[in-house]
């Protein structure tokens, strides 16, 4: 497990920073469109994450972040634009856990179906190992899932999401309903997975959780994408408003200045 300090992240930003610069994208929608009853929830959107990078997507409620997400997961079927990209996952906020098994039973479940889908070629007994030990959760291999405490349940889910090997791990609202401890501690485990070159985008409400692990923000508001760039590129956008201090009130800012 890495260390969780501002530090250690930041030198990851740095170093994942550098290394995107010289690489195609693991993961790219271009002008992506999407409406449900006439209704457009996105309109032309341009996405992307590169290869080791995480990316924090904001924005109001209904702005279009979870069809952005399960259109890039490749779930949702967009009705114009393009997506490219291969081996990406996708881990929804609901965990669709088996609250009455255990967790090794949950895993044995998901890598069965997973292996007989053709997924992946390992065995599931032995996948089944390796999630607890990349979990961090073989001490409570054999309680029910539903004792489990929320972030930890959430590290069962993610743990699903990666049992394909993705290089693109999609989450949304991943942290929703955790302590500041179990929300950390949950960061520390994603962001351990990153190192292996995983590409990370995820969608959250709350601001300082996407400027402390994210390096690049992305905002969508009304189905538009209003800013790509980095915390500092978001607060000087609202620098002349007037906007000084915390991110959440330069992002209010910014949403206001907009007409949102
Ligand atoms: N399956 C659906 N059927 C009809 N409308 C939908 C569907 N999914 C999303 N929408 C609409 O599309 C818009 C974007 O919704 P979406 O769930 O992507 O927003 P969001 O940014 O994830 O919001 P939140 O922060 O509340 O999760 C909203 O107006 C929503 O009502
Ligand atoms: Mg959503």
């Amino acid at each position: 497990m890495p260390p969780a300090g501002a530090s250690f992240f930041r030198r990851r930003v740095q170093g994942n920073l550098l290394k995107v610069k010289s690489q195609e994208p693991a993961l790219a929608a271009r002008e992506v469109s999407k409406s449900f009853d006439g209704r457009e929830a996105l309109g032309g959107v341009d996405f992307e994450v590169g290869p080791g990078e995480v990316v924090a997507l904001i924005g109001p409620n209904g702005a279009g972040k979870t069809t952005l997400l399960s259109i890039l997961a490749g779930i949702s079927k967009p009705d114009s634009g393009q997506v490219e990209g291969h081996g990406v996952a996708w881990v929804p906020q609901q965990a669709a856990l088996y609250r009455r098994l255990t967790v090794r039973e949950n895993l044995l479940l998901f890598a069965r179906l997973q292996h007989d889908a053709g997924l992946t070629s390992e065995a599931p007994q032995t996948m089944v190992e390796r999630m607890l030990g990349l979990t961090g959760l073989s001490a409570r291999a054999d309680d029910p899932v539903g004792t489990l405490s929320g972030g930890n349940q959430q590290r069962v889910n993610i743990a699903i999401g990666l049992m394909a090997g993705p290089s693109v791990l999609l989450l949304d609202e991943p942290s929703v309903g955790l302590d500041p401890a179990q929300r950390e501690r949950l960061w520390s485990f994603v962001l351990g997975l990153v190192g292996d070159g995983t590409s990370v985008t995820f969608s959250t409400h709350d601001i300082g959780e996407a400027e402390r692990y994210a390096e690049r923000i992305v905002v969508l508001a009304e189905g538009e994408r209003v800013f790509n760039g980095t915390a500092d590129e978001l607060r000087s956008e609202v620098e002349a408003g007037g906007a000084t201090g915390d991110l959440e009130s330069s992002f209010l800012a910014f949403l206001r200045e907009r007409g949102h």
